[in-house]
């Protein structure tokens, strides 16, 4: 038998391996095609063999190299197959579940939660509206009316230098420029002027000062501002509401105090203490609201009175959880905002 037709049969069994290895669907087929091909006494590849016994001496070496060849390909394409179709089966729920150990410690999920500044936020609503306010909001972009004007801060007034607010357009300062409010008193002349009193609100919300970051001050923070115009209100009625919300915030053994003051839009004005710890804190500033306020906002000041606070959010919430510098909470590290 010459070398070449020998060669010739062996490409023969070599494509059609190939071919049908490529194309099995199932294990059955796959074990047809490996008998067919790889089969010990009938396989194709068998039957080339048993002819190198005609093939020419001289050509042997050759031939059997070939068949080794072959053979190494036509076991490779049926190995393939057999990890095509085994991997196929992998996926269905039975073989998942023998692979599944119930002794490997399980895969925590880590969960998301609340910055430290909404939690307070979300505290401090429950409480006052426990002391009977109600939840009020205003917008972070202001024009001068209510954040100035209506206030009882005329033009004048220092409060209104460019240097210490967030003007969005400084040329227009006093000509109806809008900045970034400075303050939640805002709030209150917006909800004066909605709705006839009585009135017992309070707002939270982000306010804006030009202030230079250190650990007690950020250009922007939170305030909660509270507003009670009624008729018969007195500097009394503000001490109590202000004590209760400490006591429910920081514990029974809070102590107040007011220190004189001034505000343009209170008389008189106050800056609210809080005694704990040992220690006397800053907590903001309040007052009875101003007759010219009042006014301001179409109300009698000879009917009725009313009292306003305003108190810095971060404060509490530091003073709470003894949080010395109040750039963590905008840092976004979530090992600090994930203590809380
Ligand atoms: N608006 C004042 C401030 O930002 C606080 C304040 C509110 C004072 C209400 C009196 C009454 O400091």
């Amino acid at each position: 038998m010459a070398l070449g037709e020998f060669l010739a049969e062996l490409d023969k069994v070599a494509a059609d391996a190939a071919a049908t290895f490529e194309s099995v669907l199932d294990s059955d087929s796959l074990e047809a095609a490996r008998v067919e091909f790889l089969g010990a006494k009938q396989g194709r590849l068998k039957a080339v063999q048993k002819q190198m016994g005609q093939v020419d001496k001289a050509d042997r070496p050759a031939a059997g190299k070939r068949l080794n060849a072959v053979k190494g390909q036509v076991e490779a394409a049926f190995e393939q197959a057999r990890d095509r179709l085994g991997a196929g089966k992998s996926n269905s729920p039975k073989a998942g579940a023998e692979q599944f150990d119930p002794t490997l410690p399980g895969r925590s999920i880590r969960q998301g939660h609340l910055h430290p500044i909404t939690q307070t936020i979300e505290t401090l609503k429950e409480i006052m509206a426990g002391l009977g306010f109600s939840i009020a909001e205003g917008p972070e972009i202001e024009d001068e009316w209510h954040n100035f004007e209506a206030l009882n801060i005329p033009l004048v007034h220092p409060a209104r230098d460019p240097l210490d607010n967030f003007y969005l357009s400084v040329a227009g300062v006093g000509k109806g420029a809008l900045l970034l409010r400075s303050q939640t008193s805002t709030v209150q002349i917006r909800i004066m002027e909605k709705m006839p009193p009585p009135v017992r609100i309070i707002t939270l919300g982000r306010v804006y000062r030009p202030d230079t970051a250190d650990a007690t001050h950020y250009p922007m923070f939170h305030q909660m501002e509270g507003l009670l115009v009624d008729s018969h209100v007195t500097m009394a009625d503000l001490k109590s509401v202000l004590r209760m919300f400490a006591t429910s915030y920081l514990g029974a053994d809070v102590h107040i105090r007011f220190r004189p003051s001034f505000f343009p839009f209170t008389e008189p004005s106050v800056e609210v203490d809080y005694h704990w710890n040992d220690q006397w804190i800053e907590f903001g500033g309040a007052g009875m609201v101003d007759p010219n306020v009042l006014q301001a906002v179409g109300y009698d000041p000879e009917q009725v009175t009313g009292f306003a606070f305003g108190l810095g959010i971060e404060r509490l919430c530091m003073r709470r959880h003894n949080i010395t510098d109040i750039r963590e909470f905008y840092r976004n590290d979530v090992r600090f905002l994930h203590q809380f």
